[in-house]
């Protein structure tokens, strides 16, 4: 018999609800070296993943692996500082688990971040990109198996993971701070090697702006729960291949430190609009 995990989402969704009054309609998925933004959650309770029932924890450096609850700008909002991935063994349905909580605890909209490779020649390192559409390379699907119709539909149409909506909100923001939030296509490996060159070059031919090992699995169960999603990359190296030397996981957190400032006034400033 499969896992139930609509049981134990909220199972987890309960206990979390015994930690604290809040109730977030928001929540913030922090990547790999962004997670400096749960600062800025003020009176917040900090439930460490480990804690709560059928969570799975992060095994990688710059994931802080815990839940926040609390208020940004006034909004109740719950910040995930710190995802699992795929490539740490998990499956598509642990990866996705927290996602599925977030929606049973009552969360309309989230906002996924991450880092990634910038695979078109004009982004740059440091830069802020909003994911307008995503391409699935992991040959995963977290909805692979016996759908539960408590969650969402056996074939879900993803035309618009992203809300339309939602990227106005954020483009009329970032201007409003005086910079201009460009759009990509991410697309999502299983990692956790990094690309080769030819992986990069084919990758441009099918489309993609950005690579990374993120975010695309749990857009798609947040997207099953009929949740609204926002997708903010930062780019925080040139792709494989792109520039003479080799790529590595010190040179994401860098970048990830550069703009984590950038990034907190940034989501502050947006939460509320999305709020509204
Ligand atoms: N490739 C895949 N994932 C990443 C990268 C990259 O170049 N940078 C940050 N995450």
């Amino acid at each position: 018999m499969a896992e139930d995990v609509f049981e134990n989402a909220g199972i987890a969704a309960e206990f979390i609800r015994s930690q604290t009054s809040v109730e977030p309609r928001i929540a913030v998925v922090l990547g790999s070296g962004l997670g400096s933004f749960a600062e800025a959650v003020e009176n917040g309770v900090a439930i460490p993943y480990a804690a709560i029932p059928h969570f799975s924890a992060s095994t990688v450096e710059g994931h802080s692996g815990r839940l926040l609850l609390g208020r940004v700008a006034g909004v109740p909002v719950a910040v995930m500082q710190g995802r699992v991935h795929g490539y740490e063994g998990y499956s598509p349905l642990q990866v996705t688990f927290p996602v599925r909580v977030l929606g049973s605890l009552g969360v309309k909209t989230i906002v996924f971040t991450n880092a990634s490779g910038g695979v078109r020649l004009d982004l740059k390192p440091g830069q802020l990109v909003l994911l307008s559409d995503h391409i699935n390379l992991t040959g995963l699907n977290p909805l692979s198996g016996p759908n539960d119709s408590r969650l969402g539909p056996r074939f879900l149409d993803v035309s618009e993971a992203y809300s339309k909506r939602l990227r106005g909100v954020a483009k009329t923001t970032a201007e409003g701070q005086g910079f201009e939030l460009a759009e990509g296509v991410y697309l999502c490996v299983s990692g956790p090697t990094f690309e080769t060159p030819a992986e990069i070059r084919a990758f441009r031919i099918l489309g993609a702006d950005l690579v990374g090992m993120s975010t695309v699995h749990e857009v798609i169960a947040a997207r099953h729960m009929g949740l609204q999603v926002l997708g903010i990359s930062c780019v925080t190296n040139m792709a494989a291949g792109i520039l003479d030397r080799p790529l590595s996981h010190h040179e994401v957190l860098e970048a990830g430190a550069r703009v984590q400032a950038q990034m907190t006034r940034f989501l502050t400033a947006l939460l509320p609009r999305i709020d509204r």
